[in-house]
Order: structure tokens, then sequence, then C-alpha cells
């Protein structure tokens, strides 16, 4: 007998033995199989899926110790295309099934809800179609279910607000609309609720605030309509709450700084929403981003010195301030915020002076926004301490006073905008430690001299905006020469004599060039 018919035999009676055995690990062996005959597998991910081992040691395959029953099958990022078949929901025994970072596509099979001992359906990040099989709710043991990042369509099945153990909802980035059904208020387990980026819209339904549980709600980049519910207001657990990017109105409550005592992220952008930021936010202190920009907030920004953690405030378009010149004060009790990188106001209603404190504001700041606000008053020499700051706007306000030679400090700046002030003096020669600017604007200022000639340091520049001052003399050749600008130079209006470089030739890539308005020669 040859070596291959007698491997031929044993391999027969072998699973011939096995099915005596047990027939029913053959079905979930057939059940991969099909799954596999419908997949193309560009990368040989599943080349061990064959008949030389057991499918309990197939990749990505694990089994139960009892039982030679498929328990997980973990398929991430195998770079698989294809669609998954009914069998399936043959996989009885399979507790954890992962296809994220894939390319599976067509319908989810509603077949998913025979699986009664499922935990996790991870199947984020393919193209999967059609609508989310409301089947699933049979599949009452679950505890994450990610479809994130597909091509889902229709609403969300009322029927997944029994799922009782449901900690993890996520189904960012797709295309579901309709209204969130209140029963998902029914799912007591819930930690996290994502809807980012679908079109659902309504009102966001109050039974949320059921959820005593959640951690995360996000529900971002939606059509959602009227007031946030106050319930919602009321989950104590709650460290992130994101609904921006929807139609919101209606202001905050006012006692939000204790009833959510564990808030570190709130995200609010691009609403309707009104009235001042709660008082109480100053007790929130476990908070690190504030967003609550294009809205239309009014009143004083409260205090945020027991807010040491937060790094990020961003209220630019908003109708803060305006009430006393001290409505920049709040400025000051940032400074206990150690980890502070974006700080932006840029867009509001305030009045009042730049206070000196802002000179004790983290180093770890890198952007900070002033612009079109009606701060008067000088820009504290101060500025210079923030050695971080890479985006510093303050155009549009009535900023007077020379512009701080300690800016020199700033050698990280890459935009700097103080265009649209009442800025006097010359512009100082600091331009050779501010390597790394992309953007340079003060005009409309009353700047006069001459036009620095370090300006010839920056290599990077990309827009030079000098227009509208009392600059005089001559264009220095280099700044001519500097072949970075691709935007737009501007030494418009100003009282500039002698005849244009000969480098302006270099400029091949200026998108506009303004020098009207001067006293240049031919
Ligand atoms: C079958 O799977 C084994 C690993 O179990 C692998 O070594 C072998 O290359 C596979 N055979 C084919 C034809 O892919
Ligand atoms: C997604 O899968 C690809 C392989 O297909 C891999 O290179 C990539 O790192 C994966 N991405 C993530 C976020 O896991
Ligand atoms: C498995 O599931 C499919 C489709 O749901 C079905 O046709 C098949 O008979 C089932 N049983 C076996 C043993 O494959
Ligand atoms: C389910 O997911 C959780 C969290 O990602 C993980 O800890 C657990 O081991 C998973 N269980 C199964 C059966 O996949
Ligand atoms: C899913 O896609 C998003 C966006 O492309 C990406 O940021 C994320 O890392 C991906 N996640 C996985 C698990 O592949
Ligand atoms: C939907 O789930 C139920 C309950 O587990 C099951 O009886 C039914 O077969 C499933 N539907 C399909 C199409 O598999
Ligand atoms: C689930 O929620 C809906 C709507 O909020 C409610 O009518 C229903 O009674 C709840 N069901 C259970 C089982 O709690
Ligand atoms: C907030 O919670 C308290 C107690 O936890 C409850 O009495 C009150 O009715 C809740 N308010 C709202 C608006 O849900
Ligand atoms: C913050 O909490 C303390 C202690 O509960 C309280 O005395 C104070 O008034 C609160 N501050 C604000 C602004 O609500
Ligand atoms: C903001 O509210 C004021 C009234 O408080 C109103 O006059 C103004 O039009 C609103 N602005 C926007 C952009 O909604
Ligand atoms: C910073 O925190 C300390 C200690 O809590 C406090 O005494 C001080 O007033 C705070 N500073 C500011 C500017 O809020
Ligand atoms: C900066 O902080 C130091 C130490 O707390 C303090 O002495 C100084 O007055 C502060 N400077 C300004 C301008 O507020």
């Amino acid at each position: 007998m040859s070596f291959s018919c007698l491997t031929t035999i044993v391999l027969l009676f072998g699973s011939v033995l096995a099915l005596v055995k047990d027939g029913s690990d053959e079905i979930d062996r057939l059940a991969l199989l099909e799954f596999k005959a419908r997949i193309a597998d560009p990368s040989g991910a599943l080349s061990s899926w064959n008949d030389s081992s057991h499918f309990c040691d197939w990749d990505g395959v694990t089994c139960g110790r009892k039982h030679r029953r498929v328990t997980i099958l973990d398929l991430r990022s195998k770079s698989l295309f294809g669609v998954v078949p009914p069998h399936i929901g043959n996989l009885s025994f399979l507790r954890g099934f992962n296809l994220q970072n894939n390319s599976f596509h067509a319908e989810i099979p509603p077949h998913f809800g025979r699986l009664l001992r499922l935990q996790n359906l991870s199947l984020n990040n393919n193209s999967f179609s059609g609508q989310i099989p409301s089947n699933l709710s049979y599949c009452s043991n679950m505890l994450f279910l990610n479809l994130g990042y597909n091509m889902l369509k229709g609403n969300l099945p009322t029927e997944l607000g029994s799922l009782s153990k449901l900690q993890g909802l996520v189904l960012q980035f797709n295309s579901l609309m309709g209204n969130i059904p209140p029963s998902i208020g029914n799912l007591s387990s819930l930690q996290m609720f994502g809807t980012l980026m679908n079109n659902f819209g309504g009102t966001i339904p109050e039974t949320l605030g059921q959820l005593r549980n959640l951690k995360i709600l996000a529900l971002g980049g939606n059509k959602f309509l009227s007031t946030i519910p106050i319930s919602i207001f009321n989950i104590s657990a709650l460290a992130s709450l994101d609904v921006a990017t929807n139609q919101l109105e209606g202001g905050l409550p006012g006692n939000l700084g204790f009833t959510l005592p564990n808030i570190k992220i709130i995200s609010m952008w691009q609403n309707h929403l009104t009235g001042p930021i709660p008082e109480s936010i100053s007790n929130a202190s476990n908070l690190e981003v504030i967003q609550i920009d294009r809205n239309n907030f009014t009143g004083k920004v409260p205090s945020f010195s027991k807010i040491r953690g937060l790094y990020w405030f961003n209220s630019y378009i908003n109708n803060l301030g305006g009430e006393q010149s001290t409505d920049l004060d709040f400025l000051c009790s940032l400074t206990n915020s150690t980890k502070l990188k974006i700080l932006v106001i840029a867009g509001n209603a305030f009045r009042g002076l730049i206070p000196d404190c802002i000179s004790n504001l983290s180093t770890t700041l890198s952007m900070f926004g002033l612009a079109y606000n009606h701060i008067s008053g000088t820009l504290p020499f101060g500025i210079g301490n923030l050695i971080n700051l890479e985006n510093l706007q303050m155009q549009g306000n009535s900023i007077s006073g020379t512009i701080p030679y300690e800016i020199i400090n700033l050698n990280k700046l890459t935009i700097l905008d103080l265009s649209h002030n009442e800025l006097l003096g010359q512009i100082p020669e600091f331009f050779v430690n501010l390597r790394m600017l992309l953007k340079l604007d003060l005009s409309s200022n009353n700047l006069w001299g001459s036009i620095p000639s370090s300006l010839k340091i920056c290599q990077n520049l990309l827009l030079l905006n000098l227009s509208t001052n009392n600059l005089s003399g001559y264009i220095p050749p280099e700044i001519m020469g500097l072949s970075s600008l691709s935007i737009y130079l501007d030494l418009s209006r100003n009282s500039l004599i002698g005849s244009l470089p000969v480098e302006v030739g270099k400029l091949q890539n200026l998108g506009e060039l303004h020098l009207d308005g001067n006293r240049l020669s031919q």
C-alpha cells in the first residue's frame, strides 16, 4: 500500500471517527468552510483552513475546552473581501466574532440572531450595507456591538432595546436615520453609546437619561433637533458628552457641574445653544475638553481654577463677554491648568484688556486665539513666556501699543496674525528666531519704519501681509526672494519707495501680489 493511500484511509477513518464521536462539530466545520468559500483572501490569512488539521487549530479560530465547538472567531485586519453567509448562524457556541477592518460587504445576515451565546460582535470598518437586522435583538448575551464605519442604512431597530446586558453600542460613520428609539433607554448596562456621523434626527429621547452606567454618549454629526433632554445631565457616570454638529437649541442646566461630577469631555460645537456657560462648571474638576464653538452662548466665562487637567477650551464664534472690562479675567484662572494646549475664544464679544497673567499660562499652550473681539490695551510682553505657541491670532481687536519684542522667544510659531488692530511703532527684528512661520499678517495697523530684513530667515513663509500701515523705505530684495511665498504677498497701502526688486521673478508660485498704494517707481 502506498503512503498516500494509507494517509487517505487514516484521514477518512479520522473524520468518520470525528463524526461518530460528535456530529455537531461537523456543523461548525461546514459553516467555517462555507464562510471561507465566499471570501477572497489575497494575503492567505485563511490558508490554514484546510483538512490537514482540525478547525480548532485554524488561524483565528478558538474552540471551547470541553466540546470542540467554535467559541471565538477573530479575523480582524486580515484584508478579507467577501460576504458573511447565513451559515454563520450555525456556529451556535460562538461568543466572540470579530471581522473589524476588512472589506466585507452586502447585508449583515439576520442569522446572527440564532447565536444566543454571542457576547461580542465587531463588524466595524467594513462595507456592510442594508439595514441593521432586528434579529440581533435575540442575542440576549450581547455585551459589545460595534457596527461603526460601514454603509448601513435605515432605522435603528427598536427591538435592540431588549439587549439588557449590552455595555457598548457603536454605530458611528454609517448612514443610519430616523429617531433614536426610546427603547434604547432600557439598555441599563450600557456604558458607551455612539452614533457619531449618521443621519439620525428628531429629538434625543429623554429615556437616555435612564442609562445610569453610561460613560460615553456620542451623538455628534447628526440632525438632532430641539433641546438636549435635561435627563441627560443627570447621568452622573458620564465622562464624555458629544452632541456636536447637530441643530440643538436651548441652554445648559445651571447645576451641570454638580450633576456631572465625572465629566471629562464636553463637545457641543456647531449647534444653536444659548444662555450662559453654567457657573457650576467650575466644580467639574475632571474636565479636559470644553468645545462649545459655533453656538450662541452669552455672558461671563466662569473660573477654571479647579480644572487643572483642562487642555482644550474652544468657544470660537459665540456671544460671550461684552459686559465689563474684566471679561478676560477668567484667563487667569487657567494658569492652574498645566496641560493647556488649545485656548480659542475668538469671535465673541469680549471687552477689556488682556491680563498680564497670560504670562503664567502653561508653556504647553500651542494655540492661543483671541481674534475678532473688542479687546483693547496692549499685548503683554509676557506672551514671550509661552514658548510652545504655534498659532497666535489676535486680529480684529483694538489692541494698541507696540508689538512686544519678546515674541522672539516663540520659535515654534507658524501663524502670527495681529492684523486689524491699533498697533504702532516698528516691526521688531525678531524674525531671526521665527523660522517656522507660514503665515504673517500685521496688516491694518499703524506700524511704521522699514520692512525688517530679518524676514528673509522665514524660508517657509506662504503668506505675508503687511498692507495698510505706514511702512516706508525700500522693499528688501531678500523678501521678494522668498520663493516659499505661494499664497499671498500684500505690501499695499504703505509708503514704500524705490523700484520693485528684480527678485520678484522668483515668486513663481505666488497666488496674489498687491503693491498698490505705495510710492514705488517703475
Ligand atoms: C494547510 O494548513 C497548514 C497549516 O495547518 C499549512 O501549513 C498548509 O500550507 C495548508 N495547505 C494549503 C494547501 O494551504
Ligand atoms: C487594518 O488592516 C490593515 C491590513 O489590511 C492593516 O495594515 C492596518 O494596520 C489595520 N488597521 C488597523 C487600525 O487595525
Ligand atoms: C447551516 O446553515 C445553513 C443556512 O442557514 C443551512 O442551510 C444548513 O442546513 C445549516 N446546517 C448545516 C449542517 O450546515
Ligand atoms: C469581548 O470584548 C471584551 C472587551 O473588548 C473583551 O474583554 C472580551 O474578552 C471579549 N469576549 C469575547 C468572548 O470575545
Ligand atoms: C476604522 O476606520 C477609521 C477611519 O478610517 C480609523 O481611524 C480606525 O483606526 C479604523 N479602525 C480599525 C479597527 O480599523
Ligand atoms: C432570527 O433569530 C431567531 C431567534 O434566534 C431564529 O429563530 C431565526 O432563525 C433567526 N432568523 C434567521 C433568518 O436566521
Ligand atoms: C422599553 O422601553 C420602551 C420605551 O421607552 C417601553 O415602552 C418599554 O416598556 C420598555 N420595555 C422594557 C422591557 O423595559
Ligand atoms: C435626576 O435624578 C434624580 C435622582 O437620581 C431624580 O430624582 C430626578 O427625577 C432626575 N431628573 C431628571 C430630569 O431626570
Ligand atoms: C463649587 O462647590 C463648592 C462646594 O460644594 C461650593 O461651595 C461652590 O459654591 C461651588 N461653586 C460654584 C461656582 O458653583
Ligand atoms: C444669538 O443670540 C442673539 C440674542 O441673544 C441674537 O440676536 C443673535 O441673532 C443670535 N446669533 C446667532 C448666530 O444665532
Ligand atoms: C491655583 O490653585 C491654587 C490651589 O488650589 C489656588 O490657591 C489658586 O488660587 C489657583 N490659582 C488660580 C489663578 O486660580
Ligand atoms: C505669575 O505667577 C507667579 C507665581 O505664582 C506670581 O508671583 C506672579 O505675580 C504671576 N505673574 C502675573 C503677571 O500674574
